[in-house]
């Protein structure tokens, strides 16, 4: 991926993308031996060397990836009980990460990364990164649940509530699209478990704006920085 010289040095952490910019037009920056006083330089992250002051920045690359989740994986890094982590699904040298959890047999949106600062960004409450669930229910959804379930429910004894719940198909009261902006654990399952249900299949269709359509479950892509920032 091809990055400006400015912002690779700035995500690298050597200095604010302004700062950064003062050392290249300072001539302390080279990439592959060469000095670069251009402040458009573009660097492509996976094979440039880049210097400072002569000295190669040691750095690992930032990687994104989204995963269509499959049922019966883990969302950790790995297993004491050695089952099949996310992680093992993914072809990568770099040490990634999952972005919060899904549970074993929950399906759908998961990404995955080596870069802490963004997880951090994207899981902290304070930032409200909307997620959309399809929940298939025991049973039909009463409509005074659906009310209650947008409105009014106490989960560890704190009001909750979804902030969008409506039916996927009129003509199916068990299939439920829910919207929350929560990451707590087994959140969705647990609010309709407070209102008598039970959820029998869980898909994350939506995380922000990251959907995996055109992805079969147990498949991958790569994301770009771009489309990441998108997200906050
Ligand atoms: N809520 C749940 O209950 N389970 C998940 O996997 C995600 C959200």
């Amino acid at each position: 991926m091809k990055v400006r010289l400015n912002r690779f040095l700035a995500e690298c952490g050597i200095a604010s993308r302004r700062k950064s910019e003062e050392l290249i037009e300072q001539g302390r920056i080279s990439v592959n031996g060469n000095v670069i006083i251009d402040l458009a330089f573009k660097v492509d992250t996976s094979v440039d060397e880049v210097a400072y002051d002569g000295e190669k920045i040691k750095t690992e690359r930032k990687v994104y990836f989204l995963l269509n989740k499959p049922k019966g994986v883990i969302t950790t890094t790995d297993d004491d009980k050695r089952r099949q982590t996310v992680v093992d699904l993914i072809k990568t040298n770099f040490k990634i990460f999952p972005v919060g959890r899904l549970d074993f047999n929950t399906t759908g949106v998961l990404l995955l990364t080596n870069d802490g600062e963004l997880s951090n960004k994207l899981t902290h409450p304070k930032n409200k990164v909307p997620r959309e669930y399809i929940a298939t229910l025991d049973k039909p959804l009463k409509l005074e649940d659906q009310t209650q379930l947008g409105k009014n429910i106490i989960l560890d004894k704190r009001k909750s509530h979804f902030i969008d719940i409506g039916l996927v198909k009129k003509t199916n009261l068990r299939v439920v699209r829910v919207v929350t902006e929560e990451g707590r654990n087994h959140f969705v399952k647990r609010m309709f478990n407070s209102v008598g249900y039970n959820v029998k299949q869980l898909h994350r269709s939506k995380y922000g704006n990251i959907t995996v359509d055109g992805l079969a479950e147990g498949s991958y892509r790569k994301m770009s920085i771009e489309e990441i920032e998108k997200l906050i």
